[in-house]
């Protein structure tokens, strides 16, 4: 894997020129070296490899959903008014919010651009596909923020959000890489549908993550749900679960205007914790991941191939940030 990311590395390096003007171009460059897991183009390679060996041919591909990712990123922070990004200053914050726009924007015809490296008998049936998750993204984006309005959401609704704003970039993925090695309808399908159920249980883990991780390893701002009365599923089933006295003590964070947000975020972890909030929440990331492994063992391909994706999943299933 760490061999994947490399040559993923190479090819985004050398992607973005040193161009002018220099505050369209630098924050690009900026947020593409802070890293991160690079999950979505392994996705690719890892799809692709289920029907072929190598993966040379398709890493420029492989990179555009990455763009297209990092894009998302940017205007995620400018919305959930993020400060730190990969434990650096968010772009909105380094530079400004008209800058993050602009950037933003650049890096998602970039990923368009890439997209083209798609072979000519399936590149518009790739580009359909890519269109359809790309929406998706900003309906479950558009529902988050909704949400944050709302006193409280349903499970189905909670899902459904983060299915389209997170699980249906990580689906589109690995059924690129499919497409990309020739895979036909059927077999597509599932490969999607196992990057979904994989994408819902990585966005429960971020959730968690949000309230639970290590802020040196996460390298974002801890407790930053909790801050902008996120509608996590931390925060729904503390919701359905709390005593009227808890219940009291919920509904007075979540409306209160102006407060200190560590006495906010501890006051509600407590509440977690005397509910069993944690636990409860592994529970569903550990069952949507079996849902994805499930799947996989029902999909046709190389058996190294399906190795290798079992394995990621597996690593990404315990993952810390
Ligand atoms: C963060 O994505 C946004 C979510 C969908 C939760 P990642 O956790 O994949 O972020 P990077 O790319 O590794 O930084
Ligand atoms: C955003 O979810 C998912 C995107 C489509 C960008 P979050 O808002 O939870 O992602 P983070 O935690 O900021 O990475
Ligand atoms: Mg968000
Ligand atoms: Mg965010
Ligand atoms: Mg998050």
């Amino acid at each position: 894997m760490t061999d994947l990311k490399e040559k993923l590395e190479a090819v985004i390096k050398n992607l973005v020129p040193d161009g002018q003007p220099k505050n369209l171009y630098d924050p690009i460059r900026y947020i593409l070296s802070l890293g991160g897991k690079r999950l979505r183009p392994i996705l690719v390679l890892l799809g692709y490899n289920l029907a072929k060996d190598g993966y040379e041919s398709v890493l420029r591909p492989a990179v555009s959903v990455e763009l297209f990712h990092n894009f998302t990123l940017m205007h995620d922070d400018i919305m959930d008014e993020a400060l730190l990004r990969r434990g650096q200053p968010t772009v909105h914050k380094k530079w400004n919010q008209t800058v993050a726009i602009l950037s933003g924007d650049t890096m998602m015809v970039k990923a368009y651009e890439l997209m083209l490296d798609t072979p000519e008998d399936r590149l518009a049936e790739a580009l359909r596909k890519f269109n359809k998750c790309a929406v998706e993204v900003c309906e479950g984006q558009q529902f988050d923020m909704n949400f944050e309005e709302y006193e409280t959401v349903t499970e189905a609704q909670y899902i459904e959000m983060i299915r389209l704003k997170t699980a249906a970039l990580l689906g589109y993925s690995l059924e690129y890489g499919g497409i990309l090695a020739g895979m036909g309808e059927p077999q597509l399908r599932k490969l999607n549908s196992v990057g979904e159920q994989a994408g819902i249980g990585f966005q429960l883990m971020d959730d968690l993550l949000d309230v639970y991780a290590d802020k040196a390893k996460f390298g974002k701002q801890v407790g930053g749900d909790i801050a902008s009365n996120k509608k996590t599923y931390l925060l729904l089933k503390a919701l359905e679960l709390a005593n009227s006295s808890q219940k009291k003590v919920l509904k007075k964070w979540l409306s209160a205007s102006d407060f200190d947000i560590s006495e906010k975020v501890a006051a509600i972890k407590n509440i977690y914790e005397e509910l069993g909030i944690f636990e409860l929440t592994q529970a569903k990331i550990d069952a949507y991941y079996d849902g994805a492994f499930s799947l996989l063992d029902t999909l046709e391909g190389r058996k190294e191939g399906k190795e290798a994706l079992k394995n990621f999943l597996r690593k990404l299933m315990k993952r810390e940030k």
